[in-house]
């Protein structure tokens, strides 16, 4: 018999429903009740696994009692968010997915498993693959952005970082793939609410990245807090059972999120804590976080037959198949007692993640910071603000690490004059600050104004309704500009933010986002031109909180926007457009695109096509330019998005210098999903869409036709050449 089997075959109720069991320490709080001390728990063998703990030293503690103090010595699992970094902190996800850098998404989460897995962790409750376009929802900040397509993506990459080839080699990690599923979507943009969205919504945005994060062999995923369609994730049998596990195969472990069983009460599904025991225990979860609610119930859920030992036992099973694939079984302290130091990650990748996520958003010539400037003010709240540079989410990363804005402009640019003034604090009432921070700003030749949240107004229970700037920075901005000297405004944020008045009265506008610890140095290489800004954004940048949501996939309305015609969709009072499209993004070139072409008319499912663009650098300097290639299907039973993201590709041009790029797709990229959420390509004409970002003005276009209806995947593949 093998070590499961014969373990299975050993074990008694109360230390199968141990496995089970997730519990809460407590060097972190990432959840309502905390953590506490768990050492009882572990001897008597009634824990499975430990979050928020770490450490080689406190985790080779708790893993001695659970192998060497218990009746069958299983060893534990433990488990932490490494969202975008462990010690080393990374840009935020939302920004670093406007990398569009698959191979840096890759190195990044390698670099966080090692990190991690040198304190003892073995599971991250990472990637988070919410859809979302919504900027109200502070957990916007976490994920990859408003589109399926490039969430996939990220899914992948960040998966084999994690994962690595081996899941049992010691720097190696078992990801979790979260919130599974459309958390990005809750009403209103409010933490934790309900979702209600069509089945068609579900199939074609929330649900892909997940499928691409089972396609890649993710070890875990998490269901939402929030309910669909009325139906609470965490007992949601259609998704997690018929859809997951029976139709996409997943075979991972299903771990509910935070005392997610327990708030089966508040759905208003569970009549007590043994109905929701049973209830989440029926939908496939496996492992129950943080809320006892399996520990203490299951057994009466059992007695009641609420449920069937055999459910109990699948769990089981699949929670020690997971602890086998991580090399537990073999040694439980592979990621602990080595004699190898710590995996420590070079700054240099964090510097260079973080310059790759900055994105230039304005940009009327005063930027890259001219080379004769002598006097700058660097005023506002999140210039020298060390600690927020971490944004959400970085819970073994230390504070104190992080560089701020103003260290790195003053390393960077070591012959100016440097002022500093905060003028207000980020959030708050108080005004005092501003007339001697304008006052001290006057005398610049230049101004650099560091506006935006602190890192914990994005992240988990972090929804704002006004999504702007909070408290007085408004009025320090108004200040700066009534001197009437050049402003550069950088905007430190978890989500973009509602500042439509800032772009049109900066000369530059910057969104640095959260960046970790190499922030202040990677903005200072973005503005001095040491580094010529790549990034592009991953989600639509609305004017104002009433066009949320809002993202480039929408599908035609009846009557589109047309000034002459005061019948069509619009609203009185604002344009419809955001105020930065998905994709955009600016670099210190120029790149026009021209000469869109394909190898063939007509294709079938199975054909390859070959589309190709002439890039050329009409700009000064060397760049890296982001291509994005979206269709369009004219004609199909169900309308389709008026574009779609299928690839994106990137070239790299001297000035001067024109490249081509070649995307390779298959017939296969232009299905969509059927009826029955098949896959499906319909004959039909289809726009094919090329350009440097979503604006539907400003693309090229060529006309393909599909020749036959056939069911399909959606393959595609891409390669830049010059
Ligand atoms: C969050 C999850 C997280 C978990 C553990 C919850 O509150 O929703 O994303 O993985 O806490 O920290």
């Amino acid at each position: 018999m093998d070590v499961i089997n014969s373990l299975l075959a050993a074990m008694t109720l109360e230390e199968k429903i141990g496995q089970l069991n997730l519990v809460a320490a407590g060097q972190a709080v990432t959840g309502p009740a905390g953590g506490g001390e768990a050492s009882a728990d572990i001897r008597a063998g009634r824990v499975g696994g430990l979050l928020n703990l770490w450490g080689r030293d406190t985790t080779a503690a708790a893993q001695r009692l659970a192998v060497e103090e218990t009746r069958l010595g299983i060893p534990l699992l433990f488990c932490l968010d490494v969202l975008h970094g462990h010690r080393t902190i990374f840009p935020i996800p939302l920004a670093e997915a406007g990398a569009f850098d698959p191979l840096l998404w890759e190195r990044t989460a390698r670099a966080a498993a090692m990190e991690a897995a040198s304190d003892g962790i073995a599971l991250t409750f990472a990637p988070m693959l919410d859809v979302s376009r919504d900027p109200r929802w502070g957990r916007i900040a976490e994920g990859p952005g408003e589109d399926p397509f490039v969430a996939a993506r990220f899914a992948e990459a960040k998966i084999r970082g994690f994962q690595g080839e081996n899941s049992a080699a010691r720097y190696s990690i078992a990801a979790t793939a979260k919130h599974f599923c459309a958390a990005g979507a809750v009403t209103g943009g409010l933490d934790y609410a309900a979702v209600d969205l069509s089945e068609r919504a579900l199939h074609e945005v929330y649900l892909p990245p997940f499928h691409a994060a089972v396609a890649a062999g993710c070890a875990a995923i998490m269901p939402a807090y929030n309910s669909v369609a009325g139906i609470p994730m965490t007992a949601h049998i259609g998704l997690l059972r018929r859809l997951l596990r029976d139709k996409w195969g997943f075979d991972g472990v299903i771990v509910s999120d935070y005392n997610a069983i327990a708030e089966l009460l508040q759905h208003g599904v569970a009549s007590d804590p043994v109905e929701a025991a049973a209830l989440a225990l029926r939908a496939g979860i496996d492992m129950d976080m943080a809320s006892g609610v399996y520990g203490r119930y299951l057994p009466e859920a059992l007695a009641r037959q609420l449920v069937g030992q055999e459910d109990i036992d699948s769990a089981v099973r699949r929670v020690l198949t997971l602890k086998q694939r991580l090399g537990l079984f073999e040694d439980p302290y592979r990621r602990i007692e080595t004699a190898e130091s710590p995996a420590a990650v070079p700054i240099e990748l964090a510097r260079d993640a973080a310059r790759r996520a900055i994105t230039l958003l304005t940009n009327r010539g005063i930027l890259p910071l001219p080379a004769h400037l002598r006097r700058i003010a660097i005023i506002g709240p999140l210039a020298d603000a060390r600690a927020e540079m971490m944004g959400p989410w970085a819970l073994a990363g230390n504070p104190n690490d992080g560089v701020t804005i103003l260290e790195g402009l003053k390393a960077a640019l070591p012959n100016c004059e440097i002022t500093f003034a905060a003028g207000v604090a980020i959030d708050g009432e108080d005004k005092s600050g501003i007339e001697p921070a304008c006052g001290l700003a006057a005398g610049a030749e230049l101004i650099i104004l560091c506006l935006g949240e602190s890192a914990d107004m994005s992240g988990e229970a972090a929804s704002r309704a006004m999504p702007g700037l909070p408290g007085r920075q408004r009025e320090l901005a108004e200040g700066v500009f009534a001197i009437g000297t050049p402003v550069v405004a950088l905007l430190s944020s978890g989500r973009p933010l509602t500042v439509p008045w800032l772009a049109e009265r900066a000369q530059a506008l910057v969104a640095t986002w959260f960046l970790g610890d190499a922030a202040g140095h990677a903005i200072a290489d973005v503005l001095t031109g040491r580094f010529n800004p790549t990034a592009r954004l991953p989600v639509a940048w609305p004017r104002e909180a009433g066009q949320i949501p809002i993202f480039y996939a929408a599908r035609s309305p009846s009557r589109p926007a047309n000034a002459a015609d005061p019948y069509t969709s619009k609203y009185l009072d604002l344009s419809t457009e955001p105020l930065f499209p998905f994709g955009h993004g600016l670099s210190y070139s120029l790149v026009r695109l021209e000469n869109l072409r394909a190898n063939r008319k007509e294709f079938g499912v199975h054909d390859k096509i070959e589309v190709e663009v002439d890039a050329i650098n009409e700009g000064q300097c060397s760049t890296e330019e982001t291509i994005f290639l979206f269709i369009h299907d004219l004609v199909a039973r169900v309308a389709r998005p008026l574009l779609e993201l299928k690839a994106w590709a990137k070239v790299e041009l001297a000035p001067g210098q024109t490249g081509t790029v070649t995307f390779a797709l298959m017939g296969g990229s232009f299905c969509y999903p059927d009826e029955t959420f098949a896959p499906v390509l319909e004959p039909g004409s289809f726009d094919i869409h090329v350009g440097l970002n979503a604006d539907r003005n400003a693309l090229l276009t060529i006309r393909l036709h599909a020749v036959s209806e056939a069911a399909a995947s959606y393959a595609v593949s891409v390669t830049a050449k010059i």
